[in-house]
């Protein structure tokens, strides 16, 4: 039948494998309805874990530790996301590197993120930004919906104070927003008027209502941001660590479709998570590559010796 091809390409699940699903649960088609359908599977199909990591192959790196597999590759975020099967992501946690902030705010005479001319990068530059049109913006949402899995999908994208005001509303479309976390940086950073101290992270599900491990976690984080960072932009593991923990059990999938120097990746394995991610830039590729490495074979990361937490005891703990 037309409707269970489509549908064993769309999911990544073989025609054989639903037909006996169907034969054995009695489930009745009813007037070839796709949509009907794939709800009448979706415990078969987000129950098989494996179908991101058999339809994707040759990454650019690709790690095994204890049961787990941790997948990436340099690709642009949307390019990336249509590779992935569809409801085969439990959680994606992510930090895109929006260009409005440099582009549409006028402030002082420069840019004002990262360290736009270092050696060795690009043009003098060490990433380019995500474009934060709301057209880009829709694209990448639609992309997030498909990929992550409807009955139990969690979701945080992290925004800067001007992001959040031009796209963030957007997100209210695609998923159901519960909560806009600050994450309070401690120390002040630059700034031509109020100097920022913080960022913004949204959390929502796809659209379920599986709730996070603890109702005891705050929406405001303290963690002090990174200083002398080997890679602009890079965020503190906590930060991670914080959506992944209350986001995740053992084994679930994890992406990050801007990775950045692996922040995330080095979340996901401290929760015992299988990874996927990419990033359009080689350094970025060659930092994070890096850091796995040594953190699965000396237990150290190298690039965060110190915890960022300020507090006696991390909420989660
Ligand atoms: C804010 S940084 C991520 C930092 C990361 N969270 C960390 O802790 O290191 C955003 C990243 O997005 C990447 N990027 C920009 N445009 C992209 C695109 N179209 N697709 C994928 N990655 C992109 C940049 O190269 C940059 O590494």
């Amino acid at each position: 039948m037309c409707t269970i091809k489509a549908i064993a390409k769309e999911f990544y699940v073989r025609e054989d494998e639903i037909e006996y699903f169907i034969t054995s649960n009695h489930i009745i088609l009813k007037d070839n309805n796709k949509e009907k359908l794939v709800q009448q599977l979706l415990p078969f199909i987000e129950a098989k874990n494996n179908r991101v990591f058999s339809k994707l192959t040759k990454s650019n790196f690709s790690f095994t530790y204890r049961d787990n597999k941790i997948l990436i590759y340099k690709d642009d975020a949307i390019s990336f996301l249509k590779k992935i099967p569809s409801n085969s992501v439990d959680i994606i946690a992510t930090d895109p590197a929006y260009s409005g902030m440099n582009t549409k705010l006028k402030l002082g005479k420069g840019r004002i993120v990262g360290k736009y001319s270092e050696k060795g990068t690009t043009n003098g530059k060490w990433f380019g930004e995500f474009e934060d049109s709301e057209e880009n913006y829709i694209n990448f949402l639609t992309e997030c919906k498909r990929v992550l899995k409807k009955s139990t999908g969690h979701i945080y994208i992290m925004f800067d104070s001007y992001s959040l005001l031009s796209l963030g509303g957007i997100v209210r479309n695609y998923f159901d927003v519960k909560n806009l976390i600050t994450w309070d940086k401690i120390n002040i950073g630059m700034g031509h008027y109020y100097r920022r101290r913080h960022e913004y992270i949204l959390f929502g599900t796809n659209g379920n209502t599986r709730k996070i491990k603890n109702r005891t976690f705050p929406d405001v984080w303290r963690f002090k941001r990174i200083h002398n960072s080997k890679y602009p932009t890079q965020k503190p593991v906590e930060v991670f660590q914080a959506m992944i923990h209350a986001s995740a059990n053992d084994n679930f999938t994890v992406c990050d479709p801007f990775l950045g120097s692996g922040s995330s990746i080095i979340a996901a394995i401290k929760n015992n998570c299988k990874f996927i991610g990419c990033d359009i830039s080689d350094k970025s590729m060659e930092i994070s590559k890096n850091r796995i490495r040594q953190y699965l074979n000396n237990n150290t990361d190298i690039l965060q010796l110190k915890t960022s937490a300020v507090d006696d005891k991390i909420f989660w703990e």
